[in-house]
């Protein structure tokens, strides 16, 4: 489950280059991915179209509509990747009794040294946000995809 702020932009391209990974490698079976937001600002709205257009561009079809991020949502996903450390915090918050803290990541704790701790919101800048947006994603995939199979059967 990937989760940012608005579901419109980052944790939407989280979702397809997860997705776009693990077809790739064959796994489609083996995993279900989805993402939300930790806000209702965007809720019923498709990806936006900047960061569909930046998808696209590099063969990835982003689908879906904004939702927010439910309690329920802590039961249902083995994994819980917030894209920055705001994100972390509002996911972290809502788990009330520390049940499923566990299950609360940041992205970036799955890519390597010298990147960013935090995957920038790319709302109100330019197009080259978008595109730095998937350049982070797909680099830090591997190492997600390594973790999820590292933990497979927990
Ligand atoms: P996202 O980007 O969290 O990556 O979907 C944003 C989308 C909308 C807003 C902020 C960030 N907003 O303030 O409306």
């Amino acid at each position: 489950m990937f989760v940012c702020l608005g579901n419109i932009c980052r944790s939407p391209a989280g979702e397809g280059v997860f997705k776009h990974y693990v077809a790739e490698r064959g796994l489609q079976g083996e995993f279900e991915a989805d993402s939300a937001g930790t806000s209702a600002y965007h809720v019923g709205e498709p990806p936006d179209r900047r960061m569909r257009q930046a998808a696209s561009r590099r063969g990835l079809d982003l689908t879906g509509q904004s939702r927010q991020f439910s309690e329920r949502d802590f039961q249902r996903f083995d994994l819980i990747v917030a894209m920055d450390r705001s994100n972390l915090r509002s996911i972290q918050a809502m788990d009330r009794k520390g049940r499923y803290q566990h299950k609360i990541k940041l992205f970036s704790d799955f890519v390597g040294d010298g990147f960013p701790v935090d995957v920038p919101d790319p709302y109100y800048g330019g197009r080259d946000g978008f595109d730095a947006v998937l350049d982070l994603l797909e680099e830090g995939m591997d190492g997600l995809l390594e973790h999820l199979a590292g933990s497979a059967g927990e």
